[in-house]
């Protein structure tokens, strides 16, 4: 197989991300070339310097009003973008570029919690509201539209009466953190 570069997108911790880092870091044929943020605040950008991952940080008129991030990615000869709590929408012209080649994690069991606006706590505080026993992951492709793109994979997790939206959280995390990386293989191996 022809060696995969991918291209991480973060805007916040970066946990996710990290794990990514961990998984390929001795990998033959799937590399981790670049960290990108939306954010310059992002914890996740200290986490890629410790694995030595270069880093990129832009603005909303770079993504959204110039291809300037679609240089970037094509300078760096990558293959796949990894979204791994990534807030904003891909431009469709990032889509049309990386076209099934995009791929992102939802904390929750979509179609169920997803949509413009549910991330992070948002999503957990939701489900807590609701009367479900479970909630879980979504892995899927990433399309013009917010969380719709094709499912590749989920899994679930029981909710106790007494979980806060933070103990969920955590849970949802930990099954994040087990699945992200090993899907992320298959999805571009197989
Ligand atoms: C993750 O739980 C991810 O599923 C979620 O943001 C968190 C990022 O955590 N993504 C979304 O809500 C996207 N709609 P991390 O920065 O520690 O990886």
């Amino acid at each position: 197989m022809k060696q995969a570069r991918l291209a991480i997108f973060i805007s916040g911790s970066g946990s996710n991300a990290e794990a990514i880092f961990q998984h390929f870091q001795t990998h033959p044929s799937i590399k981790v070339e670049l960290l990108l943020s939306n954010n310059a605040d992002a914890f996740g950008l200290e986490r890629a310097k410790k694995f030595s991952i270069q880093t990129k940080v832009f603005i909303r008129e770079q993504f959204r009003e110039s291809e300037e991030v679609l240089q970037w990615l094509k300078e760096a000869e990558i293959t796949h973008i990894v979204l791994a709590g990534f807030l904003w929408l891909i431009p469709s012209y990032l889509i049309k570029a990386f076209r099934h080649r995009i791929i992102n994690i939802h904390p929750a069991l979509l179609p169920k919690f997803g949509g413009k606006g549910m991330y992070g706590m948002k999503v957990h505080e939701a489900v807590r509201s609701s009367e479900d026993s479970q909630t879980g992951i979504t892995i899927h492709e990433v399309d013009e539209k917010y969380d719709e793109g094709r499912t590749l994979f989920q899994a679930v997790c029981d909710i106790d009466q007494s979980d806060t939206p933070k103990e969920i959280a955590e849970k949802v995390q930990r099954l994040e953190h087990l699945h992200y990386p090993r899907v992320i293989e298959d999805w571009i191996t197989q």
